[in-house]
């Protein structure tokens, strides 16, 4: 029988070999093939808010596979109506419509669909340094070349602009921009958080000119940031919401808020698993956990003592400590990927955020002292 062999050279999508196999996981401890532990601040890229294998988790997840794993959306579900009866309590105000996805970048192609069908017009306005996922839309959306200069042509009508620079917005937002679409705090591209009265300006020039704000809240949504919604911290509300990652606690699943004055593309854009119920009773858990233990305020005092003790890390090679709750970067001032292999081999799991930024996504219920640890394995790390 024929096998595809997996590794460097053979998958389709590696970013950073790691060289190792993860066979386990529980709360914010992994285990690989050879029984060796490791610290988890990765967290499957910060999707996994509960940890790893969380029992309430497994059980909704359980429980639901014995009765029904997919139901397409012209059918109701008990499922999915109670989720999203959840999820309304909490979203904020006036985003009452949703669209159930199942990855991130559908939740940003579906939001760029929408924003053209909304508005008729083909422009997007996104920033440099931004990253939106890796679909043609999502990816024209992104700036880093190194994600779109292999697949050009990408779709036509997006321009960049600097990241917290009104004038530049001011200049780009026209009567044909469609939307602009931005990150609250820009993850994979450095873990940059926005400035507050630069998103009011933001949401003052698009509804002065008619282009619809997509917030793409796929990383900092669910708590990361210390907030349910990072554009909490910002006191704005967009037209649009954009979410996945952390939304059914590592359980691949995506989901776009929508004001109620959009009107919904009906029958034009759809999903065949989208709101499937294995993942609504998984988002549906999830959610409950997170408000049951107000994981977001847990995220914010963890995330600011964690940056406490990053900052106090005496090494000229780390140039800045940058975070919004448990989204945490260490930019040094050389290349990250040597840093984040040393960290795994002392057993401390990070993920790059570019070239220079050793980023942590963790679990928002890391144990406290494991959270030290993973500052303990970076030093010593960057002693190395
Ligand atoms: C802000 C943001 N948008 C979109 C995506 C794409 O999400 P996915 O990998 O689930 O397609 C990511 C993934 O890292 C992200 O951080």
């Amino acid at each position: 029988m024929r096998s595809f062999p997996t590794g460097p050279g053979h998958e389709f999508s590696v970013t950073l070999a790691r060289g190792l196999t993860l066979v386990r996981g529980r709360g914010s401890r992994v285990w690989d093939d050879q029984g060796r532990s490791y610290l988890d601040g990765v967290a499957g890229h910060g999707s996994l808010i509960l940890g790893h294998a969380h029992p309430r988790l497994t059980e909704a997840i359980s429980r639901q596979a014995a009765v029904m794993t997919s139901c397409p959306v012209s059918f109701g579900n008990d499922v999915r109506q109670q989720y999203l009866a959840a999820l309304a309590e909490v979203a904020p105000p006036g985003l009452n419509r949703a669209f159930l996805c199942n990855s991130g970048t559908e939740s940003v192609e579906a939001a760029l669909k929408f924003a053209r069908f909304a508005t008729g017009r083909p422009g997007f306005v996104s920033a440099r340094r931004g990253f939106h996922g890796r679909t043609f839309g999502a990816m024209s959306a992104t700036f880093n070349p190194l994600y779109r200069r292999d697949f050009t042509p990408g779709v036509p009508g997006f321009a960049h602009v600097g990241f917290g620079n009104e004038a530049e917005l001011d200049a780009a937002v026209t009567t044909d921009t469609a939307a602009v679409i931005l990150e609250v705090v820009q993850g994979e591209g450095g873990v940059h958080p926005g400035r507050r009265a630069y998103f009011r300006r933001v949401r003052e020039l698009c509804t002065a000119r008619g282009a619809l704000l997509i917030l793409d809240e796929v990383q900092t949504g669910f708590g990361r940031t210390g907030r349910l919604f990072a554009c909490q911290h910002m006191e704005i509300v967009p037209d649009i919401l954009c979410l996945a990652k952390g939304i059914a606690g590592g359980f691949p699943m995506g989901a776009v808020l929508c004001a109620d004055h959009l009107e919904p593309p009906l029958g034009r854009h759809g999903s065949t698993f989208g709101g499937n119920p294995l993942a609504c009773a998984a988002a549906l858990a999830t959610l409950r956990v997170l408000t049951e233990e107000d994981l977001p305020a847990r995220a914010a005092t963890e995330g600011a003592r964690l940056h406490a003790i990053l900052s106090a890390i005496d090494s000229d090679r780390i140039v800045a400590v940058r975070s919004q709750g448990l989204m945490i970067g260490v930019q040094l001032a050389d290349r990250a990927a040597p840093t984040i292999q040393a960290s795994q081999r002392a057993g401390i799991l990070a993920l790059p955020a570019g070239r220079r930024v050793v980023r942590f996504l963790p679990a928002l219920n890391m144990d406290p002292t494991e959270l030290e640890q993973l500052s303990t394995g970076l030093a010593a790390a960057l002693t190395n």
